[in-house]
């Protein structure tokens, strides 16, 4: 038996369904010269942890996917890419944070989050948790927020008075991007399942499209200065029809495919199409935590699970229909 501190976390050892993710006793992670050790009180499960635990990537990317993230199984058994907590100790030469330091952090595809400790080298997405937000809450803002802010800041900046439609509005990353078009003056619809119409709108939708609902989407074809599609719901070829000629999609979930024909697709279709990923940087995570103070991002958590029953949370996620963030509390 180890005389290291131990510590609980959920291990994903292999790909494939919920069944793969159990709980157990690892050792606790050691800070090193530059890195701070954080004991988490609160991390999300997000598409990205499904992604990997499921080896489920858009079409074309499952070999890249092997490639980046382990053959046979995952490299990082711990999967979870957002954490909210307390620094516990720091390494040699940290400057910026001290024990007791309130903290956030966005590991991105080194995960590791859900679990009750992780090292982050201080030079990382790491940035002190505003105080008007609480663990839970802080956690929730980020996965979402780190990619609506990437792309609607840079790489797609909205104007006051577009009108905006957001495919997968009912999601972590859909509310986000929801939530930050709004408050910069656009007009929002929220593209999502029929029983999320009431949830999308209290999250700030002006109005609401049934994705089942007939002839969607010729129904709307050109009617958009700016469509946002989180989830892939269709090629991009028919999606960049719903914006308007000059217009702008940003393709957020991507084929291989679809990705190679972006350049084609902007040269052929009059409209700007964007895609990319997101990069987890400090500047980033400290402009969601900016954001997040002034209100301009707001936690919406749609389920909360001690990470425990973490499995159960895999399970909600697989069924492709969650709301908002899914919260995992380990304090
Ligand atoms: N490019 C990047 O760097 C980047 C970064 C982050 C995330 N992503 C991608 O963004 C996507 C969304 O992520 P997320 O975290 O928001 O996922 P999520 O929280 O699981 O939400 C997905 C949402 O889409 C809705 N949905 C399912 N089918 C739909 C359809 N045909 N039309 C419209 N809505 C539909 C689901 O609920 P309802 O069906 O009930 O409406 C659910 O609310 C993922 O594919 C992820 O891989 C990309």
């Amino acid at each position: 038996m180890s005389d290291l501190p131990m510590m609980r976390a959920a291990l994903c050892e292999r790909y494939g369904d919920a069944s793969a993710v159990h709980v157990a006793a690892v050792p606790r992670p050691v800070p090193g010269a530059g890195e701070v050790l954080v004991r988490i009180l609160a991390s999300t499960l997000d598409s990205a942890d499904r992604r990997v635990r499921a080896l489920d990537m858009p079409p074309g990317f499952g070999p890249m996917a092997r490639l980046a993230f382990g053959f046979r199984r995952p490299r990082q058994p711990i999967l979870g890419t957002a954490l909210a907590g307390i620094v516990e100790a720091v390494g040699p030469g940290v400057t910026r944070f001290r024990p007791g330091d309130d903290v956030v952090a966005s590991t991105g595809a080194a995960q590791g989050c859900h679990a009750g400790y992780r090292v982050i080298a201080e030079r990382k997405a790491i940035a002190a948790k505003p105080e008007s937000l609480g663990f839970e809450e802080a956690a929730a803002v980020i996965f979402g927020g780190m990619t609506a802010r990437f792309f609607l800041e840079t790489k797609a900046p909205v104007i006051s008075g577009e009108k905006v439609l957001v495919i997968g509005a009912g999601g972590a990353v859909g509310v986000a991007v929801m939530q930050l078009a709004r408050a910069a003056g656009a007009t929002v619809t929220a593209c999502c399942s029929a029983g999320k119409a009431n949830w999308v709108q209290s999250q700030g939708a002006d109005g609401v499209i049934d994705y089942r609902a007939p002839g969607w989407p010729q129904t709307h074809e050109g009617a958009f200065d700016l469509v946002i599609d989180t989830v892939g719901a269709m090629p991009a070829s028919q999606s960049v029809r719903l914006a308007r000629p000059g217009g702008r999609l940003v393709a957020l979930t991507a084929s291989l495919w679809d990705f190679m024909a972006m350049p084609w697709l902007n040269a052929r279709s009059g409209r700007s199409v964007i895609g990319g990923m997101v990069p987890d940087n400090a500047e980033g995570l400290a402009r969601v935590m900016a954001l997040a103070e002034a209100g301009r991002l707001r936690p919406a958590i749609g389920a909360r699970f001690p990470l425990e029953r973490i499995g159960e949370a895999h399970a909600l996620i697989d069924g492709g229909h969650k709301t908002g963030s899914i919260v995992i509390t380990t304090g």
